[in-house]
């Protein structure tokens, strides 16, 4: 196993749960901004490499373009990564004519530089999912999650998906706390990037403690107006449960005005945010038994 600079943490938790030796890459940046690494110079296969996308995801990306492709001209076949957090993975469309699909510019590069799987946490498009379904092992961090909700959230609750693309994840989540679930409408405005939610019509949420879904808390508007809408439509504690949290900007001053009680996060980013609303729950359980499955067949 190799941890490149961005791992968040993972690499040593997963080495010890998977018996096998790990290393880092040495680094630096050059004065004109160019990277250099240096790895192991003796590497046996299968190489799991361990990294993340954020900050600076332009950086981390180019440093596993760099990495992979010292491995491949080595002859390294067994490739293998654990990339809990994709940038770039929320544009998998052309949404506006003449838009970059960015998300599968990075699947396909990763691909074609050799690498044979890449473990993901909660990755944000099903499509790119379903597109790279050879490379691409999605990881659904539903236990980990549920388990926060099932200590931190009095009942009677409800899981709240803040938008159709979240309604898988809130349906998982809801099951395995035997509780229901309710997709809210989200209107996004594709030139402002304004949020606006609507619950549905005829749905009456009072007396509920709402736990919203969502994959990627980014600049907060999302969570921030969902929030605020379930505590006008009378729900009691509103916590909030996401995957990677990104915490940009004043993303932070903007949820703690929103009314939200709590907000669970994983590790999947090398970014903390050292805050009392914000609670860090560790995702390497989860990875454990996928890198298990697929490594035992090497
Ligand atoms: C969008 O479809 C995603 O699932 C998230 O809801 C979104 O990326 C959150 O972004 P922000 O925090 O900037 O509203």
């Amino acid at each position: 196993m190799i941890s490149l600079p961005p791992d968040p943490g993972l690499g040593e938790g997963l080495a010890a749960l998977l018996k096998c030796g790990h290393s880092r890459v040495a680094y630096k940046t050059f004065p004109d901004g160019e990277l250099y690494l240096r790895l192991p110079n003796r590497v046996s296969e299968p190489v799991l490499l361990v990294s993340t996308t954020y900050p600076d995801q332009n950086r981390s990306l180019m440093e596993l373009f760099l990495t992979l492709e010292y491995l491949s001209q080595k002859g390294v076949r067994g490739l293998y990564a654990v990339i809990p957090y994709v940038a770039y993975g929320r544009q998998d469309k052309e949404f506006l004519e003449g838009e970059v699909v960015s998300g599968r510019a990075v699947l396909r590069i990763l691909k074609n530089l050799g690498l044979r799987k890449l473990f993901v946490v909660d990755m944000h498009s099903d499509k790119l999912v379903n597109e790279f379904k050879d490379l691409v092992v999605n990881v659904l961090p539903a236990k980990t999650l549920a388990s926060y909700v099932e200590r931190a959230v009095r009942t009677p609750r409800i899981i709240v998906a803040p938008d159709v693309g979240a309604s898988r994840r809130a349906e998982v989540i809801a099951n395995l706390l035997k509780c229901e679930y309710v997709v809210v409408s989200k209107f996004r405005d594709r030139i402002t990037g304004e949020v606006s939610h609507r619950v549905p019509e005829g749905l009456s949420l009072e007396g509920f403690n709402a736990v919203v879904v969502d994959d990627i808390i980014s600049t907060g508007g999302t969570v921030a107006n969902i929030v605020k809408h379930l505590i006008g439509n009378g729900v009691g504690e509103v916590h909030v449960i996401a995957s990677h949290g990104l915490f940009v900007g004043d993303s932070l001053s903007k949820l703690s005005s929103s009314g939200v009680r709590k907000i669970a996060v994983l590790n999947t980013v090398s970014y903390r945010v050292s805050s009392d609303l914000v609670e860090y729950l560790d995702v390497v359980g989860e990875l454990l038994e996928p890198l298990k499955n697929v490594l035992e067949e090497v």
